[in-house]
């Protein structure tokens, strides 16, 4: 069996997905159409020719002006759907979604359409595609905590549907300091805690993420890998990193995916997982992660399968279930 074939077939957990930059242009047409939308593009290939990237603050200008053709719960409904199909396809047996919810109510879109179609979306993926899910409320970390808070308040009548919080957006400039106390109060809350750290920004966002916020997870980590110290202790508390290579290469976070820190970071005995980010903005999901990384860098078989089953454990399941793909894992490798 071909290493990709194998990468196919093996069961897997992706754990960094906002769900907004799983937007593929055909859709945003189709939703542009369907809500009366003007979008800046006269077609599919110039939306495509559009995501060009030197860094992660030029996709974030490119990726909000794209989420504004969703209005509606049965929008939000269609995009997470469409996106569990492309990861049903790629044998993602549990995905851990983020959604960004102020970009959407900043533009006056309800809250509740924005959850409730989701909500919809994944109840749909567990009944007709046996994909399991969980939702993530991630903080843009651009605006204040004020807001973040206001946020928080906003999902009150929701917070049954989710697992946790994530902070994203533009790193530089906003130290996970700044979210100290809203984290504090989402852990009250029982939820579980994210931050993307390490991504553009210094190791030091990276002790701040652990120290501060307390994190349970964190998104990308990238940076760890110049302070010995932080690896030593990341590698101690087995944190689970949610690496995301085509995000990196599409973002010049990394020259050549050749030079991707994912081999070096195995080698430290680092809890990494494989992720797609943002994948129709990045040119793929999370199997052509898998894929083109072990073609650029020489990943063997045992590395592939230890990140699938790196991405079970570092899941927010409880252990039953995370035991239960993890059998399925174990299924599939013998
Ligand atoms: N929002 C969506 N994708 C992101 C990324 N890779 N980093 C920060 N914020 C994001
Ligand atoms: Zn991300």
């Amino acid at each position: 069996m071909s290493l990709d074939t194998f990468i196919a077939g093996l069961p897997k957990a992706e754990l960094h997905l906002h769900i907004e930059g799983s937007l593929e242009p055909e859709l945003m047409f189709e939703l542009a159409r369907r809500n009366g939308v003007a979008i800046p593009y006269d077609s599919v290939e110039a939306v495509r020719a559009a995501y060009d990237f030197s860094n992660l603050q030029d996709f974030l200008d490119i990726y909000y002006a794209g989420a504004a053709v969703l209005l509606t719960r049965q929008d939000f409904e269609d995009l997470a759907f469409a996106y569990f199909q492309r990861a049903a396809a790629d044998n993602v047996r549990h995905a851990e979604i983020f959604f960004d919810p102020q970009t959407h109510t900043d533009r006056g879109v309800p809250f509740g359409a924005v959850v409730e179609g989701l909500i919809a979306g994944m109840d749909r993926a567990k009944a007709e595609l046996e994909v399991s899910s969980g939702l993530i409320l991630s903080f843009l970390r651009h605006l204040t905590e004020e807001e973040a808070f206001a946020t928080l308040e906003m999902a009150r009548p929701w917070l049954h549907h989710f697992i946790g919080v994530g902070l994203d957006s533009s790193e530089m400039g906003h130290p996970p300091s700044k979210f100290q106390r809203v984290f504090a109060a989402a852990r009250d809350l029982g939820l579980k805690l994210c931050a993307h750290a390490g991504e553009e920004g210094p190791p030091a966002y990276v002790h701040e993420a652990l120290d501060l916020l307390k994190i349970d997870r964190m998104d990308h980590g990238n940076r760890s890998m110049e302070d010995e110290a932080l690896i030593a202790r990341l590698a101690a508390e087995q944190m689970t990193l949610t690496v995301c290579p085509l995000s990196n290469l599409k973002l010049c976070v990394v020259d050549d995916l050749r030079h991707h820190p994912v081999p070096e970071m195995l080698r430290r005995g680092l809890h990494v997982t494989l992720n797609s980010d943002d994948p129709a903005y990045f040119g793929g999901y999370v199997n052509e992660n898998y894929r083109q990384l072990a073609e650029a860098v020489g990943l063997t078989r045992e590395q592939i399968v230890q990140m699938a089953r790196n991405s079970f454990e570092g899941s927010f399941l409880p252990n039953e279930a995370k035991a239960g793909y993890l059998a399925e894992l174990d299924a599939y490798v013998r």
